[in-house]
């Protein structure tokens, strides 16, 4: 192979350790597809003489960021330090250089991905970033390209692999909130700071990526209502499970009369529904589209393996693309500017559990101030009643999300109900 690709790696930790195991494994296989040789010229990282899980030429590893940026050999930069500050400066300056930008960083990209995005535009260049979001999932190419014939109407995506294998083992082994974030945190699923995963915050920027690019609309975070797991309670799990329902941590992404919905919260779902037999730290994307039908994509969402295997794939296309002088590789259309849908706006069942003074007419009294309000109940169930207290588990139909919060205040101020536990929007197919 006469040509080789000269590119500049910053960072080498998780992921970036993955992209040289795999160039090194596979390089036969990556550098046929992609029609050149790869070097990896030089490696950022913070400190030199850390003990690393793949081996690399200490000469390889330095801490000058411009020394690689600037490098008028180098073509192909790999963005793998992460954060939002550093990366953001070192990706501009990249594009500035007119070199190719591959990243895995999905806060970056729901962050300043539309800004970059132009500048790359303008540069020749362009962005690549099929691993920030679903790890070793193809998701952004999909949506790019094989789907580009659909009009989407809906996505509903388990995008948040440390929620995911909380709410799991919850399920599955019948342990709590607290039990299973300790596992989670002992296993490398979960970060010693979880707040971005429980929160719900790291689904919603990979939800801004996702739904961009399924409604062709430019999205942000603050477009996004966002609920995270924190708190959830075994009860709800195992109510949820003899009712026929999953809970799971959902992002949504809805394209209504020409507006975009977007949401990501705790969520009850049927047991039977595919994105419910999405185990552990896996992740799942499910969407719609008016050609294809129902499509879903499956597999690991992070780890250093199978992140990397989205970035090195990212390599190979960024060097077809040079050997090709296709100068930007293929961008995205134009995006527009569709209308926010807010939350309220929304309709959903919802699932409520709530403690009251078990005496006669409660029921009734519910019911009543659901019907006002012309919220009418699939399911009312009272589970327990202990010391006088009655645990009351409903599901309502299909409700606009106003009409539900204004039948929930009156139901607050009834004398008879102490307590509302917790409350689930649930969504049936
Ligand atoms: N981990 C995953 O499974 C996964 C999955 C999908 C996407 N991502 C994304 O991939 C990116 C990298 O994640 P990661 O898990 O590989 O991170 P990581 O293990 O923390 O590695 C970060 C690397 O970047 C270097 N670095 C960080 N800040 C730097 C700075 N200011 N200057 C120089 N070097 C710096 C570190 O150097 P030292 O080694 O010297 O400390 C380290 O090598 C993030 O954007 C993350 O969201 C990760």
């Amino acid at each position: 192979m006469e040509r080789v690709i000269k590119v500049g790696l910053l960072g080498l930790g998780t992921v970036g350790s993955g992209v040289l195991r795999i160039l090194e494994i596979n390089n036969k296989e990556v550098t046929r597809r992609a029609g050149a040789g790869i070097e990896i010229k030089k490696i950022l990282v913070r400190d030199p003489g850390k003990k690393r899980s793949v081996q690399v030429d200490p000469k390889l590893l330095t801490t000058d960021p411009w020394e690689i940026i600037r490098d008028p050999e180098i073509e192909v930069i790999i963005e793998l330090i992460g954060g939002t500050k550093e990366a953001h400066l070192y990706v501009e300056e990249a594009l500035k250089n007119e070199k190719y930008v591959i990243t895995a960083n999905k806060d970056l990209m729901a962050l300043a991905g539309a800004e970059l995005l132009l500048l790359a535009g303008q540069k020749g260049r362009n962005i690549y970033y099929e691993a920030s979001v679903g790890g070793g999932i193809p998701l952004i190419r999909p949506l790019k390209h094989s789907l580009g014939a659909n009009k989407i109407t809906r996505l509903m995506g388990i995008i948040n692999g440390t929620t995911n294998y909380i709410l799991t083992r919850m399920s599955l082994d019948k342990a709590d909130f607290a039990a299973a974030l300790k596992e989670a945190q002992e296993k490398g699923f979960a970060e010693q700071d979880p707040s971005s995963d429980l929160d719900g915050k790291d689904a919603a920027y990979k939800l801004c990526i996702l739904a961009g690019l399924a409604f062709n609309s430019r999205v942000r975070y603050e477009n996004v209502y966002v609920e995270g797991i924190r708190g959830i309670n075994l009860r709800d799990i195992f109510y949820a499970g003899e009712l026929g329902f999953t809970l799971k941590l959902l992002a949504i992404g809805e394209e209504i009369n020409g507006g975009i919905a977007l949401r990501v919260h705790p969520t009850l779902i049927p047991s039977t529904h595919p994105l419910a037999g999405v185990l552990d730290e896996n992740n799942a994307l499910y969407l719609v589209g008016n050609a294809v039908g129902e499509v879903m994509f499956y597999g690991p969402g992070a780890g250093s393996m199978p992140t990397g295997s989205s970035v090195v794939a990212d390599l190979i296309d960024v060097i077809r693309n040079i050997n090709h002088q296709v100068e930007n590789g293929i961008m995205e259309t134009d995006f527009l500017e569709k209308r926010i849908i807010p939350i309220e706006m929304l309709s959903s069942a919802f699932y409520l559990r709530l403690e009251a003074v078990d005496q006669p007419g409660v029921f009734a009294g519910l019911a009543n101030a659901f019907a006002d309000e012309a919220v009418s109940l699939d399911r009312i169930i009272q589970k327990r009643s202990v010391q006088g207290k009655a645990e009351i588990v409903l599901i309502t139909h299909v409700v606009e999300e106003r009409s539900f919060n204004r039948a929930l205040e009156k139901i607050k101020a009834f004398p008879a109900i102490e307590r509302i536990n917790s409350l689930f929007r649930v969504v049936e197919s």
